[in-house]
């Protein structure tokens, strides 16, 4: 009897193809399935990220589903591309799931990794995310000393988004899309706004990062977060 083969979650980064793992290169380069989620439509992000590592040979799967904030893809899109890499695995065919930024944050691998894991192997390589990324580029130090570092998701209700920024010392807000100006209003009502930085396709070679009050919001892509960091906080 054939071994199962291995189902990789390899976290690929925010956009530079460089910020990639060395792990993750090596087992990207010896894998015989490479998979990776891509909208209706069009190419995927994350395979254009680790497109100059693969290998011509490699089989691809490509698992299309919506994958903007407005949408949240249907249990059948990951039963089916589970179901996909399954038989790679069963056939003894390691398979990569590439992950933009890390698989764990946000991640639509945690879908797949659920229903993978419950029957085959499975093996997560860590990834360079998009907030460790945007703050390198824009020169933001996020946590020092005893800093609160706080991750939200702009989909959150304006209530509970207040809340919790009125809690933390350094904040990175993610998802932002048409929840953008929402999470702008909880951070001016704050009087965080000027103390906050806005930083699209980090990494990517269209970055940018402006003041937050200099956004227009309409222009807001998928590809952007917000970083807060609360005047007196360690980290400045
Ligand atoms: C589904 S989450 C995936 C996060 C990813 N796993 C990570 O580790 O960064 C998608 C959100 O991450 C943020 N994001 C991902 N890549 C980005 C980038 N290169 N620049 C800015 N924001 C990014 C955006 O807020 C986007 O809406």
């Amino acid at each position: 009897m054939t071994a199962s083969g291995i189902a990789y979650g390899i976290g690929v980064g925010p956009g530079d193809p460089e910020l990639i793992t060395l792990k993750a290169l090596r087992v990207l380069r010896r894998v015989s399935v490479v998979a990776y989620p891509a909208p209706p439509e069009g190419p995927s992000l994350a395979r254009r990220i680790a497109a100059p590592h693969l290998i011509p040979a490699q089989v691809e799967i490509a698992m299309r589903m919506p994958l903007d904030v407005r949408q949240f893809p249907s249990p059948t899109a990951y039963d089916k591309a589970a179901r996909a890499i399954g038989a790679e695995l069963k056939q003894g065919r390691d398979v990569a799931i590439l992950c933009e930024g890390d698989p764990f944050l946000y991640g639509s691998f945690q879908y797949l990794y659920a229903r993978l894991a419950k029957k085959w192997p499975v093996k997560v390589i860590p990834g360079v995310s998009s907030i460790m990324a945007a703050a390198a580029m824009a020169g933001w130090p996020l946590a020092a000393k005893s800093d609160t570092l706080t991750v939200l998701p702009a989909t959150l209700p304006a209530e509970e988004l207040s809340a919790r920024l009125s809690h933390c010392d350094s904040a990175a807000i993610l998802k932002l899309g048409r929840h953008f100006e929402k999470a702008r209003v909880a951070l001016r009502t704050l009087g965080l706004e000027k103390h906050s930085l806005y930083v699209e396709r980090a990494s990517m070679e269209n970055a940018r990062a402006l003041p937050l009050a200099e956004v227009t919001a309409e222009s807001v892509p998928y590809f952007s977060l917000i970083l807060m960091r609360r005047p007196g906080a360690s980290a400045s």
